[in-house]
């Protein structure tokens, strides 16, 4: 079967079909291959990109731009402070202008209403680089890595993620798991399960019945037996930063350790994670916090830095998958 993504948005893996997932898979292996034999091509040569933020970003905004310098296009970053986007403007009115400077548009906010928006209104691809609820292109660079060192089919894998169940990676991981075939837990504790948005759970869990893979929410450690990766997240999101201290007491149980990679049964069981990540006392956040007490470090260091860690490969493959994500569609 053909796919063509050209002219498509990129707003939420639920949009796209199982081939299509695996189209941009393949297109993102190709890619990093490529670059790593020193080839890159012109695929987005005189292709203008606008790049909007209103949290911050390293990978994402990083990847964003490496892509389409790699392919020769050209991108624009506005940040909330720098545009009249919003304040003085509309995001109807706002993607109506950009559509008429640029040839797609990528966008991190709170609201997935403002990617809908501005996919709408602006006649050119968009792509969500997160939301409050969702994280599309975090998951094709995180199956892409699994590819890489699990060397089995997706559809025969297990993944688990540990923390908070009802944020951005985690309905991210439903959406890619259920689409894809792959049995996805999300392991974490019953007040937080039970704030997990249900018509995400329900949409996903129609897709998983379609393609045959089980999709649970549990506090059961027992859920942990037979994963092939555990992932993990920081425990309070970007625009979450005051219930910091309340997650550290409800997750501190949920931290991933040696004990809990043990726990899986499977001694070659990954360890991911979309980072940043709180591991060490090496970032303001977590030193402030230690000091009073509280540790907010959803990972021990040694995981994070362990043999099963593959943290660094899932953040370069940020790039070949966006790249990906952005050639396919333009
Ligand atoms: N994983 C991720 O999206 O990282 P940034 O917040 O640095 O973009
Ligand atoms: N859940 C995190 C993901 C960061 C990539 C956040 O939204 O801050």
């Amino acid at each position: 079967m053909s796919v063509n993504l050209k002219g498509r948005s990129f707003l939420t893996l639920m949009d796209l079909s199982p081939a299509e997932i695996r189209h941009l898979l393949d297109l993102s292996h190709d890619l990093k291959a490529k670059k790593r034999a020193g080839h890159c091509g012109e695929a987005l040569k005189g292709k203008n990109i606008v790049l909007l933020f209103e949290k911050t970003s390293t990978r994402t905004r990083c990847a964003f731009e490496v892509a389409v310098h790699d392919e020769g296009g050209h991108v624009t970053f506005l940040d909330p402070g720098s545009s009249q986007m919003g304040k003085k403007e509309s995001m109807e009115d706002t993607a109506k202008v950009l559509g008429r400077f640029f040839d797609g548009i990528e966008y991190r906010g709170f609201d997935q209403g403002v990617v809908e928006c501005l996919a709408e209104h602006s006649g050119v691809p968009v792509y969500n680089g997160l939301t409050d609820v969702d994280h599309p292109t975090q998951i094709i660079a995180d199956l892409m890595t699994m590819e890489e060192h699990l060397h089995k089919p997706l559809r025969h894998s297990k993944v688990v993620f540990v923390g908070d169940v009802r944020n951005n990676m985690c309905y991210a991981w439903m959406y890619g798991c259920a689409k894809m075939g792959i049995d996805f837990v999300g392991y974490g504790p019953r007040s937080l399960i039970e704030g997990a948005d249900q018509q995400a759970l329900d949409r996903a869990g129609a897709e998983a019945r379609r393609s045959g893979c089980t999709l649970t929410l549990t506090e059961d450690p027992g859920a942990l037996k037979g994963a092939d990766v555990l992932y993990s997240d920081i425990w309070a999101s970007m625009g979450e930063e005051d219930l910091i201290p309340e997650r550290a007491k409800l997750l501190a149980p949920f931290r991933v350790d040696e004990r809990m990679l043990a726990d899986t049964g499977n001694p070659d069981v990954l360890f991911m994670h979309c980072l940043p990540s709180f591991h060490d006392g090496n970032t303001q956040l977590a030193a402030q916090w230690l000091e009073q007490g509280v540790d907010i470090r959803e990972v021990t260091d040694q995981v994070f830095r362990g043999p099963h860690s593959v943290v660094f490969d899932q953040a370069e493959n940020r790039m070949h998958a966006i790249k990906a994500i952005l050639v396919a569609t333009l």
